[in-house]
């Protein structure tokens, strides 16, 4: 059984999902990735997991009575998997307490702003909508609110004014690729720190061991 073990969790393209699968594959995530969580059982992110050979727990919300209901049977699928770190990549659902709480610390996310700003569905859309210059990417931990949870890293990106929903989402996947099987690895290392808001992250050791830099 490998130490670390991560459960994805996607409802779309897979874009990230596959940046970690070959990140794993190469040695460079730090740990292995067990299990995928799918609320959309046609999804591309789905066929990508299957070509992997991970292990998929697939469902579709309306059949259950709650929300509640179909977290409780992800959890005890989680918790029998022993999984460590769940990553949100792209899961396009509002996570309940259900989840949050039972694996608090424990739970990222990525957005495709610089959060505070521009949290929720449509995020480059909205970034292009408002007219900023600056843009980005924000990985976070998850609490009960919407893109609300601690920020662990963020990188930016300029908006030109060439730049269309179809660009700027190209150079926002480019650099969420890069990044976010570098803040997993992290944490497979151990070096990610919370303490009330603030997250630290031990860049020394982070350097020296792995291949991804910690730069926040
Ligand atoms: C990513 O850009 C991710 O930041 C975004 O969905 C995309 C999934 O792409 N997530 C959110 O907007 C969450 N609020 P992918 O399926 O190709 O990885």
């Amino acid at each position: 059984m490998s130490s670390f073990r991560i459960a994805v969790f996607a409802s779309g393209q897979g874009s990230n999902f596959q940046a970690l699968v070959e990140a794993a594959s190469n040695g460079k995530l730090g740990g292995s990735i067990e299990l995928l969580v799918s609320d959309k059982p046609q999804a591309p992110v789905v066929q990508k997991a299957q070509s992997a050979g991970i292990q998929c727990h697939l469902f579709q919300p309306k059949e259950y009575p709650s929300r509640e209901a179909y977290e409780q049977e992800i959890v005890e699928k989680l918790n029998n998997l022993k999984i460590d770190l769940i990553v949100l990549a792209g899961y396009m659902r509002l996570l309940t307490p259900v989840i949050v709480e039972a694996y608090a610390g424990r739970l990222i996310n990525i957005h495709p702003s610089l959060l505070p700003a521009f949290p929720g569905k449509n995020a480059i859309g909205q970034a292009l909508d408002y007219g900023v210059t600056l843009t980005g990417i924000t990985v976070h931990f998850v609490d009960g609110g919407m893109d609300t949870g601690p920020i662990i890293a963020q990188r930016a990106v300029e908006i030109s004014a060439s730049d269309t929903p179809e660009t700027l989402s190209e150079s926002i996947h480019e650099l969420e690729q890069q990044l976010y099987p570098g803040v997993v690895s992290w944490f497979a290392k151990g070096l990610v720190k919370l303490e009330g808001r603030k997250v630290t992250i031990d860049a020394k050791v982070c350097r020296e061991n792995t291949g991804f830099m910690s730069e926040n």
